[in-house]
Parts: C-alpha cells; structure tokens; sequence
C-alpha cells in the first residue's frame, strides 16, 4: 500500500516525543479512524520555529506525515510554518494511497493548532504578565 520512501521514514521517524520547553501544542484528532496527532513547538520571541516534535497515535501515513511536518516548518517563521499545505507533505513523501490522504491533512492541522495554541499563551502571558507552565496532559498521567 505505501511506496518505499513512506516504509523508510515510517521506520525510521523524526522529531518523535514530546519537547521540553514547548510554547505551543497542538493536538487534532480524526474522528472517523479514531487517530490522534500532537505537534510541540518551541517558538523564539520573534516568531522562528527552533524546534518541534511529535506524538502521533495512528497509522503509518499520519506518523511520516508528521515527522515530514515537523521537519519541514523547524527553522521557519510562523507565518511560512503556516503556508506547509499536506499537499507538500504528499510531494515529499512520494505520494500515499488515496485513502491515507487525510492522514496528512491532519498534519497540517496540526500545525496550524500549535500555532494558534502559541498565541492563546502568549495573549494570556501579555495579559497576567507572567509566564504560564505549560501542562502536557498526556505527561500528567
Ligand atoms: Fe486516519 Fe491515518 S487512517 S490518520
């Protein structure tokens, strides 16, 4: 079902785990395969991505899709992380069966809600003007 480049990363993932330091997460979900996607950014104060990884619950196409994610928006500006379509993720990826689309729509869902997780905090910070713990829920139990 998957093309060799897909098999190669799905063995061998980028940036898997959780980010210590983390200023935004996102996690989106697919309700119709039950798969699940957290992406950890760590964002300087002046909008570059330094670093990002992941958790992703699901199948082989939504796990290389995020490590190809996570890969492609680390040492970007916010606004560019932004601009990565999973139609790219597909490009790299050498293409994945038309049913597996949807796995890496949710990749750049995901992005796209750690993103916008980011300035929740930030809003909130510039607000109380103190930082916030970043609570991982998934590190809690
Ligand atoms: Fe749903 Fe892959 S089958 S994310």
């Amino acid at each position: 079902m998957y093309n060799s480049k897909v098999l190669e990363i799905f063995k061998n993932p980028k940036n898997v785990g959780s980010l210590k330091g983390a200023n935004g997460i996102g996690k989106v979900g697919n309700a119709a395969c039950g798969d699940i996607m957290k992406i950890y950014l760590k964002i300087s104060d002046d909008g570059i991505i330094e670093d990002a990884k992941f958790k992703t619950f699901g199948c082989a196409a939504a796990i290389t899709s995020t490590s190809v994610a996570t890969e492609l928006i680390k040492g970007k500006s916010i606004e560019d992380a932004l601009k990565v379509k999973n139609s790219e993720i597909i490009q790299i990826l050498g293409g994945l069966p038309a049913q597996k689309i949807h796995c890496s729509v949710l990749a750049e869902e995901a992005i796209k809600a750690a993103v916008e997780d980011y300035y929740k905090r930030k809003a909130k910070v510039e607000k109380k003007g103190k930082k916030e713990e970043i609570v991982d829920e998934d590190e809690e139990d």
